[in-house]
């Protein structure tokens, strides 16, 4: 790969996870499913962009950690939630058996309940302190950002409409917010923590938005042409499942040209900032180029 990981980033919200997993020991099975589906891999890539962002607008990156790690939480959580029979019904997730073929579906569903609520419970607790008013923006970016109009009602899209012809609009309406809400709220949250002005705010905003709607389409490319040994899970899962994606419906070629058009819009979208940029930007690059 020639694009550059942020690989010191990645450890700090690594470290972070294992710092703020909710202490507690009962009932042990439940904390072994959330720790199975939360340690067991992961690019961290949500959570990478929460403290880039942040550091864009002058924020520490220990700072920005909590939020971070919230945002792997809820990752974590959409995807025990994904991998269930009921939804795409799959066996391998981030090298590992899923959480339901280990732990049983219903302990699965709890397990990423709890994720969800830990993750708001986290950043109340630790990331409020200094700026209540912006924090609270943050919690609304990101509640936001997984229910209805976010990462649950594109995965309801992405449901109804396996197995159908649906059109280029419904397409990316799934795109966009089952999988590019979470990656948006990631950036926008980053540079709430900054307090970023509106202007910058907006250009943050197109830039997760581009870069969100990219990272779905490589997903669903990789799920045609990527190694099952570095992507940790099994390809040809979208075909098998019925699933509307960009190379179903354009082929591939074109789904190649459309990601890396969303990922040159998402670093233009940076050009009217003022603040050093190159990691974003890189970030970016890394969405297209990925293999993993
Ligand atoms: C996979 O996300 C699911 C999608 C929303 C596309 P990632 O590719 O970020 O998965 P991990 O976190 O690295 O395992
Ligand atoms: C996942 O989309 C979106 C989520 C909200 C988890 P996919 O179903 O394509 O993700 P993978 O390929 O299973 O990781
Ligand atoms: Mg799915
Ligand atoms: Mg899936
Ligand atoms: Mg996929």
């Amino acid at each position: 790969m020639r694009v550059k990981y942020p690989e010191e980033t990645r450890e700090l919200v690594e470290a972070g996870l294992e710092r703020y997993f909710p202490a507690g020991k009962r009932p042990d099975i439940l904390y072994e499913a959330m720790s199975h589906s939360l340690f067991s891999g992961g690019k961290r890539f949500r959570g990478i962009l929460v403290i880039e962002t942040a550091k864009t607008f002058g924020v520490s990156p220990k700072k920005a950690l909590p939020t971070a790690c919230a945002v792997e939480f809820i990752h974590t959580y959409s995807l025990i939630h994904d991998d269930l029979p009921a939804i795409d019904n799959d066996y391998l997730r981030r090298g590992q058996p899923t959480c339901h073929v280990l732990f049983g579906e219903d302990i699965a569903i709890l397990a990423g309940d709890a994720l969800f609520a830990e993750a708001f419970n986290l950043i109340a607790r630790e990331q409020a302190a200094d700026d209540p008013a912006g924090v609270l923006k943050v919690v609304a970016e990101i509640a936001g950002a997984t229910g209805v109009c976010g990462m649950v009602g594109g995965q309801a899209v992405d449901v109804v409409s396996s197995g159908k012809q649906v059109d280029a609009e419904t397409l990316e309406y799934i795109h966009h917010n089952k999988t590019g809400a979470l990656i948006r709220a990631s950036t926008v949250s980053g540079a709430i923590l900054g307090g970023a002005d509106e202007k910058s705010l907006r250009s943050i905003t197109e830039y997760g938005v581009s870069l969100g709607l990219a990272f779905q389409v490589t997903d669903d490319i990789l799920d045609v042409i990527g190694d099952p040994g570095l992507l940790g899970k099994t390809p040809g899962s979208d075909e098998r499942a019925k699933k509307a994606t960009y190379p179903g419906i354009c082929g591939l070629e074109r789904a190649q040209e459309f990601a890396r058009e969303r990922v040159e819009a998402a670093k233009a979208s940076l050009s009217n900032l003022d603040s050093r940029t190159s990691v974003l930007r890189d970030l970016a690059d890394f969405v297209f180029e990925r293999q993993w």
